[in-house]
Formats: C-alpha cells, sequence, structure tokens
C-alpha cells in the first residue's frame, strides 16, 4: 500500500501542550481521537531547546494506551535508546543529520522492540535513506527547523514529501510530516503523500476542543484526492 493510500494519522506533539499538565493532556488528546501521541525530546544541542526525556515519558506512560511517538532530536541517539524504549515508547525517530551508522542505529532500535523511524531536516536531502528502507518503519519529512513548536512551514518540502513517497513506494513505512501542520497545510501535505500527521499548536492552541481540531486535520485531508502512486 502507497503511503498516500494508507489512512491519515493524526499526531498531536505535546511540545504545544501545557507542561504543568502533561499528563491531563495526553490523556485528553488521546480521548479526543488521536492516533498517536508524539514527544519531542530535544536536548539543547542538536537543536536550541531542551525539552524531557525518558522520565518524564516513563511517568506519563500509564496514562493511555495509545502508541507513543519518540521524535529524538539528540546528538549522540545511540547512548539513549534504551532508556526511550524502556520507557514505553513504541516509535523511535532519529535524526539522520546526526546518525554516522544510521544501520545500526536503526537494526537496534528494532531489537529494542520499537518501530525505527528517520527524520530529514529541510536542508537534507532523501539519497542516505534509500541504503536502509529495509530498516525503516517511518519517514519523517521535517517541514520546519526542528526545535519550536508554532513555526511556519516551508512550502518547499512538497516536492520532498512527494520524492519520499515514490522511494517508499509500497513499502509498510509511514510517511510522517512534522510542522507547520493546519487544517491549510495538511491537504498539502497529503497529497503529496503523508499519512501521518505531527500537530502541535493546530491541535493544543486550538480554540475550539482538541477532538474538532482532530476532526478538523482529518477532514481538510479526506477533502482532497488521494494521489495514486
Ligand atoms: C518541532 C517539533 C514539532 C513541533 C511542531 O521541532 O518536532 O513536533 O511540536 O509544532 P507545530 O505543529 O506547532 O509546528
Ligand atoms: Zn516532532
Amino acid at each position: 500500500m502507497s503511503s498516500a493510500s494508507k489512512p491519515v494519522k493524526i499526531a498531536p506533539s505535546v511540545l504545544a501542550s501545557d507542561f504543568g499538565k502533561l499528563a491531563d493532556e495526553i490523556k485528553a488528546v488521546s480521548l479526543a481521537g488521536a492516533d498517536w501521541i508524539h514527544l519531542d525530546a530535544m536536548d539543547g544541542r542538536f537543536v536550541p531547546n531542551l525539552t524531557f526525556g525518558p522520565p518524564v515519558i516513563k511517568a506519563v506512560r500509564e496514562i493511555t494506551d495509545v502508541y507513543f511517538d519518540a521524535h529524538l532530536m539528540i546528538e549522540d541517539p545511540d547512548v539513549i535508546l534504551e532508556d526511550f524504549a524502556s520507557a514505553g515508547v513504541q516509535g523511535i525517530t532519529v535524526h539522520v543529520e546526526v546518525c554516522t551508522h544510521l544501520n545500526r542505529t536503526l537494526s537496534r532500535i528494532r531489537e529494542l522492540g520499537c518501530r525505527a523511524g528517520v527524520a530529514i531536516n529541510p536542508a537534507t536531502g532523501v539519497d542516505s535513506l534509500a541504503h536502509c528502507l529495509h530498516l525503516i518503519d517511518l519517514i519523517l519529512v521535517m517541514t520546519v527547523n526542528p526545535g519550536f513548536g508554532g513555526q511556519a512551514f516551508i512550502p518547499e518540502m512538497l516536492p520532498k514529501i512527494e520524492q519520499v513517497a515514490t522511494m517508499i513506494g509500497n513499502r509498510d513505512i509511514q510517511l510522517q510530516v512534522d510542522g507547520g501542520i493546519t487544517a491549510k497545510t495538511a491537504p498539502l501535505v497529503r497529497q503529496a503523500g503523508a499519512n501521518n500527521l505531527v500537530a502541535g499548536s493546530a491541535i493544543f492552541g486550538a480554540k475550539e476542543g482538541y477532538s474538532e481540531a482532530i476532526a478538523a486535520l482529518r477532514q481538510a485531508c479526506s477533502a482532497f484526492p488521494v494521489k495514486q502512486l
């Protein structure tokens, strides 16, 4: 099944939630229809921001059974993969820009019982992924430069999403996008081939409720034709 014909998954990013009541926020978006919970771990080095790591994830794990999707914006992910897996995440995504031995890192994530994801920054090409597609469960095309929520979507990423969709073909690989996803940009990325949409501000910052915001993203995707690859 090509990525464009896979059902859309909506993954609220808790980066935009109220960290003072993180557990309640995760529970609320889970009940509001989130398919996945997107957890942005930042180390203050790979990106100029710091968030949380395995101990915090472990503390909120018991709140819901919803899939925990960890996005590691961390310079040396290898040393902490096991801790994320033990904290109970189902998916771990690392950035290709910091993985000198990408095959090894992806294999390790799978050995730990998690699904293996690779993220690519806006300035990064897709070529380095071609040789290890058999080890990849998710490709994350960053549609902003990582580090902060609430940034504007970079439209030049649309051809890259199409390129990744073509590369994925019929493989069982999620095509995720992250950054500036709103009801306006969702149809564009969906049309380009994305099937897994991360959204922070568009959900946690929505004036209406979380259910309405998630439903609006789904609706925005369904309004546009699915591209046949
Ligand atoms: C940015 C993070 C995103 C962020 C997206 O570095 O990876 O997950 O929360 O936020 P929005 O949806 O507000 O652009
Ligand atoms: Zn993210």
